[in-house]
């Protein structure tokens, strides 16, 4: 039994989420929580909503609203759309609680007092139009290094390295085109050139990472340099030093404060657990392991900036330092894994639709376990990969719908026709044999696939038993077997046990579905559990969260045997046929452009 950490990035509260977002951080942690939970580990799953910064504000002032409102009305609905796709935090909290705050505060200052922060002025752009600072996601030109046109002030996507929105070549606002005004204005740094040295030598002592991942994060350690963790912004993290503490245009930056999310998250599930101290067997004890779900735009703050925030306020950087005692030794990440991108090309939506496929509109539609197969089976693992409604169509109608559905609705059905119940099985012959030993022999396979965050593998060999077994089925016809039931019922039976197998093996991927295939062969009681929404407070603020009761769903990483006797009932259609002219058109609320 191992402790594990699934840290998943924390979604801006500034928008519904886009099938693209859940497809980075949100399938690919919730899979491998699922089956490390089944697998007997104790897991803690956390994350939240993104809150700070300018992302926010933009998108408050574009609706009249406050920032305050506008984290509050899109958490609300991202809390909703996680649930809705069965996501299985053990918490999934927000960025704007007391906690947080108190949380970020002391990371700030075991930074300072061990001599990884310092403050220096520097040149900061303000928008000429309101005065304001103008971020640097929010400043594009030309960067410096590649020459590439479209750089943004905080990283080059063309070449990966981190910039200055002053180090950019003809500067302009991405909100309303102006030029910005550079003026001298007091900030901290984190200092990582100190920890640099200690960050490389834990990046070569990384396995196992994704080849892609692992390469992208040692180019990025070639350019550290210090980062500016303070913006003048009036909507974020106070600084918690003397003389900074009131100062109202004066803040932490969004992504210093996010990246600490996972363990302030872990300290307020600690707290509410009734342990206020459980969060340490995760964060202090070198035996954990962490796993840090994102996207690919997310690296360079899980594999340099993070591991640069720890290694200071674990004073393990050039010029040393103590551990707090508040927070004890934090470990490092044990892997960043990232997926790639998944683009719309081929699904581009009409503007005045909003132009994304939202998660709550998909889910409305299609329910949790058709994104969530799709995700899985044809998303964005290993190299970017285009969403097309016509491969959704597809996948949904002969892999859910004909191979897996139809194995449990055919299966379930003859037993319940011909026996009322799970069959007696009569003497195995070699084809039962070959056919039981193999899905028994699949939980290994799938295991070390998911395991090893190779979660399209182990969906595709969860899928093989399911073929193998509707091979079976063809291969036998117990429907002509009217003269030999003593046979017909060992057929079923054997049938019956591969499709209990393979629902285990499918669990963590499709767990709706495998709580009623489930519940179809006779299970009562929670399979597979489900976040739930709790209000929960925290000082003045009340606010959802998502949280469950994972310990007390059946689910475990083995083979069930089967009970004969059992009572079966006539199965309803698990998964429900698309209309193949979905292919073509994509649904009404995200119809395809004319090209
Ligand atoms: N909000 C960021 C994004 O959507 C991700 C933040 S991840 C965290 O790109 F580590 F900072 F929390
Ligand atoms: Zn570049």
């Amino acid at each position: 039994m191992s402790r594990i950490l699934a840290a998943v990035a924390w979604p801006y509260a500034n928008g519904p989420r886009h099938i693209g977002h859940v497809s980075g951080f949100g399938v690919p942690s919730d899979v491998f929580a699922r089956y490390m939970r089944m697998a007997g580990h104790d897991v803690l799953m956390v994350s939240g909503s993104d809150e700070h910064g300018t992302a926010i504000q933009v998108k408050a002032d574009s609706e009249g609203l406050t920032a305050r409102e506008t984290a509050d009305k899109y958490h609300g609905q991202i809390v909703s759309d996680l649930q809705g796709l069965g996501l299985s935090y053990d918490l999934y909290t927000r960025t704007t609680t007391p906690n947080h705050c108190h949380v970020v505060q002391e990371m700030f200052t075991a930074l300072y007092e061990n001599g990884y922060v310092f403050a220096k002025t520097q040149m900061g752009a303000i928008s000429p139009s309101t005065g304001r600072t103008l971020p640097d996601r929010f400043i594009e030109g030309t960067c410096p290094i590649c020459g590439y046109d479209n750089a943004r002030g905080d990283q080059c996507d063309n070449c990966g390295n981190q910039l200055d929105p002053a180090d950019l070549i003809n500067p302009k606002s991405k909100i309303n085109g102006e030029t910005p005004e550079f003026v001298e204005t007091e900030h901290f740094f984190l200092d990582l050139p100190k920890v640099a040295p200690q960050l490389a030598a834990w990046l070569d002592s990384r396995e196992d990472w994704r080849p892609n991942v692992l390469k992208f994060s040692h180019n990025l350690l070639k350019e550290i340099r210090e980062r500016a963790i303070t913006r003048d912004l009036d909507w974020g993290v106070p600084i918690p030093l003397d003389g900074w503490r009131d100062a109202q245009m004066k803040r932490i930056y969004v992504w210093f404060d996010a990246v600490i999310g996972y363990l302030s998250a872990a300290v307020e599930w600690a707290k509410r657990s009734g342990d206020p101290d459980a969060w340490r067997a995760f964060w202090n004890d070198p035996a954990a392991k962490s796993y840090y779900f994102m996207g690919k735009d997310n690296i360079v703050f899980h594999s340099v900036i993070w591991p640069g925030i720890l290694l200071g306020a674990n004073g393990q950087g050039e010029v040393g330092g103590t551990v707090r005692p508040e927070l004890g030794e934090l470990q490092l990440p044990t892997e960043v894994v990232s997926s790639e991108f998944m683009t719309m090309k081929g699904s581009k939506v009409s503007s005045s639709r909003g132009a994304s496929i939202f998660v709550g509109d998909f889910l409305a539609e299609f329910g949790p376990d058709a994104l969530r197969y799709y995700i899985a089976v044809a998303g964005p693992e290993n190299q970017d990969t285009d969403f097309t409604w016509e491969e959704f169509v597809r996948r949904t109608n002969f892999e859910l719908a004909n191979e897996w559905g139809n194995l449990v609705n055919r299966s379930v059905s003859m037993a319940h026709k011909n026996n009322g119940g799970i069959p007696l099985p009569g003497e195995f012959t070699d084809e039962d044999r070959a056919l039981l030993e193999a899905s028994a022999a699949a939980f290994d396979v799938v295991g070390e696939h998911i395991a090893a965050r190779r979660f399209k593998a182990g969906i595709t060999e969860a899928m093989r038993i399911v073929s193998l077994a509707n091979k079976y089925l063809s291969d036998m016809e117990p429907w002509k077997l009217k003269d030999d039931p003593a046979r017909r019922d060992t057929v079923l039976h054997v049938a019956l046990q591969v499709v209990s197998d393979a629902n285990t093996l499918l669990t963590p991927y499709l767990p709706h579905s495998a709580q009623k295939v489930f519940e179809l062969l006779g299970g009562e009681g929670v399979w597979a559990a489900q976040p739930q929404i709790v209000e929960v407070t925290d000082g003045d603020l009340t606010y959802p969260t998502l949280q469950g009761d994972y310990a007390a769903q059946q689910a475990t990483w083995a083979s069930r045997p089967i009970e004969p006797g059992t009572p079966l009932y006539k199965p309803t259609p698990l998964f429900a046929k698309l209309d193949e002219k979905l292919g073509q058109t994509g649904p009404d609320w995200a119809p395809i452009a004319e090209k």
